[in-house]
């Protein structure tokens, strides 16, 4: 459904606004979706759970305004469920949250689809896939990341590529429609093997913001997903 035939419109490029120019936080976001991302990745961090501190509930309120395109929210924090109706409240779309902050990953899921929105669950490169066990069928989106979380810049994390083959693995078994989202590390010159692994969503902070030319760059990753076949 949502992957390697071929069709890069089957895929789904998310820049994560931690690398834009937060002096020009608006003008950004309207910018990379004009350049043709196809959602925001807003990352939250509360300097506890990761340590760097972000962007909260107001902003994601003052950018909804700007675009009809999704707002997936990662949140790093903790503890989690406090801040979720305040995210719902502010226009989130999808809200992604770290099994290990939440004390009822259940409760937690159940919080985020009673506010109305998308449920996501996110692993980091140490974290096993059995919380997936009695979570999957109540989730919309898995996120792997391909970084330990906190920063931009890192490097690509090579064994995120079997995890994702693994979680692709378990949506099909699952027969559901899940978008399985991978973060951090993502660059023109990978986002084909990430896909090949089975990823649907990119994550790309660095690798887009860190360019001058927007349209150029996810235009450039669009190609090589295109060249994507299973
Ligand atoms: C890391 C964040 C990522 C980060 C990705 O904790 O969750 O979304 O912004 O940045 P790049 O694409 O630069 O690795
Ligand atoms: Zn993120």
């Amino acid at each position: 459904m949502y992957r390697t035939d071929g069709n890069p419109n089957m895929y789904r490029i998310a820049p994560s606004i931690l690398s834009a120019d937060f002096a020009r936080l608006g003008e950004e976001v309207q910018s990379v979706i004009a350049a043709g991302a196809d959602m925001v990745h807003f990352d939250v961090m509360d300097n506890h759970y990761v340590p760097n501190l972000t962007i909260g509930p107001m902003v994601c309120e003052a950018i909804r305004p700007l675009t009809k395109a999704v707002i997936d929210v990662h949140l790093m924090v903790k503890p989690v469920d406090r801040i979720i109706p305040d995210f719902a409240r502010a226009g989130a779309n999808i809200i992604s949250f770290h099994p290990e902050a939440s004390d009822h990953v259940d409760r937690t899921i159940g919080l985020i689809k009673e506010c109305g929105c998308k449920a996501g669950m996110v692993f980091n490169p140490a974290t096993p896939l059995s919380w997936l066990d009695y979570t999957l069928d109540k989730l919309d989106l898995v996120l792997i990341m391909s970084v330990n979380p906190g920063f931009g810049g890192q490097k690509f994390i090579p064994a995120a590529l079997g995890k994702l083959r693994a979680v692709r693995e378990r949506i099909q078994k699952s027969g559901r429609e899940v978008w399985l989202e991978v973060d951090g590390g993502v660059k023109v010159d990978n986002i084909a093997e990430i896909a090949h692994a089975g990823a649907d969503t990119f994550v790309a902070g660095t690798a887009i913001f860190g360019t001058k030319d927007y349209k150029a760059t996810i235009t450039a990753m669009r190609t090589e997903l295109s060249k994507t076949r299973s």
